[in-house]
């Protein structure tokens, strides 16, 4: 749970569908702060607006707003900043977490997917930065959910690699600027993670997390020292930490949450 005093308004995620993204959705709902939820699948955003009813917080005043957008979008991205506010008030925190995942080494990248990792990954955050800047306030606070592959080179992973590296500067370099107004910026990076992102990439569902944590030299994995692949929620605590004032003197960060996978 985090304070709801210790962020400081709503809080809009996106992705806020699956994985990563709906653990900093359900562990904001729980702490009672106000969530605008942003994500281009309208069933997930359904199953997800269903259990945040149910839970409805510890005190039951958690409110869930949902858009259905597309985070490429410029146009749409800036129209849900602007609803959100409209119906949730003040924005204290900004979440991105959309993203997509196409496998492909250097020979096998399509120029298609090399552009669509860039729209998604690196211009969907692009867009969440600017939203920040024009919504957030001195003590608001962005969280940007990179990854490990933008510090680690990975076989099959170009465009990936390239869009969270790409994410990461665009994340710093505007951090700096917000620092100047007291709004923080931070990038979690995670590893292999339990969600539908990851489980996409196994072969194998009975064997694709024991393979993820005890590495694969032909890919030169080293794989996770702390020998467990992450659960969503290890994730969200992180992001959960660094949108709240306990991190008030936190910024322009790049947190690994990763197990050590990345040394
Ligand atoms: N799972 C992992 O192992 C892992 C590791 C490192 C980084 N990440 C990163 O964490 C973030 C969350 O990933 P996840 O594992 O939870 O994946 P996921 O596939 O479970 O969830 C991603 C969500 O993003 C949404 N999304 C994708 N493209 C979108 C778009 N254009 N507009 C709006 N919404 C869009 C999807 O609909 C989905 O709900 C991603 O940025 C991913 O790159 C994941």
């Amino acid at each position: 749970m985090i304070a709801r005093a210790a962020v400081g308004g709503a809080v809009l995620v996106t992705g806020a569908a699956s994985g990563i993204g709906r653990a900093v959705v359900e562990l904001l709902v729980r702490s009672d702060i106000p969530v605008a939820a942003l994500d281009r699948s309208v069933d997930g955003l359904a199953d997800l607006a269903d259990h945040a009813r149910r839970v409805d917080g510890a005190t039951g005043r958690a409110r869930l707003e949902t858009f259905v957008v597309d985070v490429s979008d410029p146009a749409a991205v800036r129209e849900a900043f602007v609803g959100a506010e409209a119906s949730l008030g003040q924005l204290g925190g900004v979440v991105s977490a959309a993203g997509i995942l196409e496998t492909g080494g250097i020979d096998e990248v399509t120029e298609d997917s090399w552009h669509r990792h860039l729209a998604v990954n690196a211009g969907g955050v692009m867009h969440c930065l600017r939203g920040a800047s024009q919504h957030l306030r001195s003590g608001g606070a962005v969280v940007v959910v990179g990854s490990n592959a933008a510090r680690v080179p990975r076989t099959g992973m170009v465009a990936y690699a390239a869009s969270k590296a790409a994410a990461a500067a665009a994340a710093r370099s505007a951090g700096l600027e917000l620092a100047a107004r007291g709004i923080r910026c931070n990038i979690v990076e995670p590893g292999s993670t339990d969600t539908p992102m990851q489980r996409d990439l196994w072969t194998d569902p009975d064997v694709g997390a024991s393979r993820a944590v005890l590495g694969d030299p032909e890919q030169f994995r080293i794989g996770i020292p702390l020998g467990r692949i992450a659960a969503p929620e290890d994730v969200a605590a992180v992001v959960g930490f660094l949108l709240s004032d306990a991190a008030r003197h936190v910024t322009l960060q790049q947190m690994f949450v990763d197990g050590g996978a990345s040394l």
